[in-house]
């Protein structure tokens, strides 16, 4: 039996999850799978019920789970209050205390999805395949920051700071990762300019002896940001630190054609992992059945790859996706083809995990 605490939160965060539960109840039956679900509230609904976004409650059910579930937090209701009383904070907060230090971030494109891309298409026949591997837990979303009262106006501060360990633990990550895949590990960074970027250099350079077997590089992070537009085949694995990561991974996203389908996983080394999907909580279509569920659902098969090694589960739901995709479904941000609903989405994956439809 596995427990799986759900974390539906804001804006399309309930609408998607509902999908990603869909997906995740076929798969117990098919497979003689056990699950054992609860919900807990988090983020902004969390904020309105008990004042905050990740209450004890949440926070037990969390940890004495073997996977978290979330969709997604924050929302124009919440934008008014201080930083660490937001939803993001909760974020933030459940990330730091699961200790998932690891996000991995794949950006695959599906060959059906190559028209979605504002990438020219010619570029893309032969695919593309990118797994970001982010720091989750350091960095500047968790340095000394502050504001302070000046004669004029304030001071405000963030503050980017990474220790050797932090540094070579997500190197291993990637590296193992990379051994799995293409060989290949971008590491990015801002060398040229910070002192933290300089340690993870040279702590990655130190990290990469030890597999001689993968090919590492540098890059500074606004020649990525080009890069991966210019030409993005050039990578495979993308290593790098907590906002660089973000942002990337949101680039990466538009280049396979939507954010709407990327998945995650935060990992800690071990069983216990949080999977969300990487589009946040769009709370400008929340509510209009229009949301992608593709993305929570692909990241309920990384919770199955991931924290429970129900491999052959994961790679069922994976082709499920791809059938739904190649046989001309989309959700609205996917453009042309027979537009569905998000629950309409999820049930034809569903149809083509069951089976009902070959
Ligand atoms: C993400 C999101 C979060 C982040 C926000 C909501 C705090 O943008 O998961 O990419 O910055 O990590
Ligand atoms: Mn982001």
């Amino acid at each position: 039996m596995y427990r799986i605490a759900v974390l539906p939160g804001d804006g399309i965060g309930p609408e998607v999850i509902e999908e990603g539960l869909k997906v995740l109840k076929a798969v117990e039956e098919k497979y003689g799978l056990r699950f054992d679900i609860k919900k807990y509230p988090f983020g902004g609904e969390a904020i309105d019920k008990y004042g905050e976004p990740y209450p004890e409650e949440t926070r037990n059910g969390c940890l004495s789970s073997d996977a978290v579930l979330l969709g997604a937090v924050g929302g124009p209701k919440w934008d008014g209050l201080e930083g660490d009383k937001r939803p993001e904070a909760g974020l933030l907060a459940l990330r730091k205390s699961l200790g998932v230090y690891a996000n991995l971030r794949p950006a695959v494109l599906y060959p059906s999805l190559k028209e979605v891309s504002p990438l020219k298409n010619e570029l893309l026949e032969n695919g593309l395949d990118i797994l970001v591997v982010r720091e989750l837990i350091g960095g500047i979303y968790f340095g000394p920051k502050g504001t302070e009262a000046l004669e004029y106006g304030f001071r405000a501060y963030d503050t980017e700071v990474y220790e050797t360990q932090e540094i070579e633990r997500i190197a291993v990550i990637a590296f193992e990762a990379a051994l799995r895949r293409r060989k290949k590990i971008t590491s990015v960074d801002k060398a040229n300019v910070l002192e933290s970027s300089r340690l993870w250099r040279k702590t990655v350079e130190e990290v990469a002896k030890r597999y001689p077997e993968v090919e590492l590089n540098h890059m500074y992070v606004d020649n990525c940001a080009m890069q991966l537009v210019k030409n993005p085949f050039q990578f495979d694995v993308i290593l790098t630190n907590n906002m660089f990561g973000d942002i990337l991974s949101d680039e990466a996203a538009q280049i396979v054609g939507s954010i709407g389908i990327l998945p995650s996983a935060s990992l800690r080394g071990d069983r216990v992992g949080l999977y969300e999907p990487i589009h946040g909580s769009a709370p400008d279509i929340a509510g209009k059945k229009i949301a992608n569920p593709l993305a929570t659902i692909l990241s309920v098969a990384m919770m199955l790859q991931y924290s429970f090694g129900e491999e052959e589960a994961a790679q069922d739901i994976r082709k499920a996706v791809e059938r739904a995709l190649e046989e001309g479904f989309r959700t609205a941000d996917l453009g042309k083809g027979i537009v569905l609903s998000t629950e309409e989405m999820g049930d034809k994956v569903v149809e083509y995990i069951k089976g009902v439809i070959f």
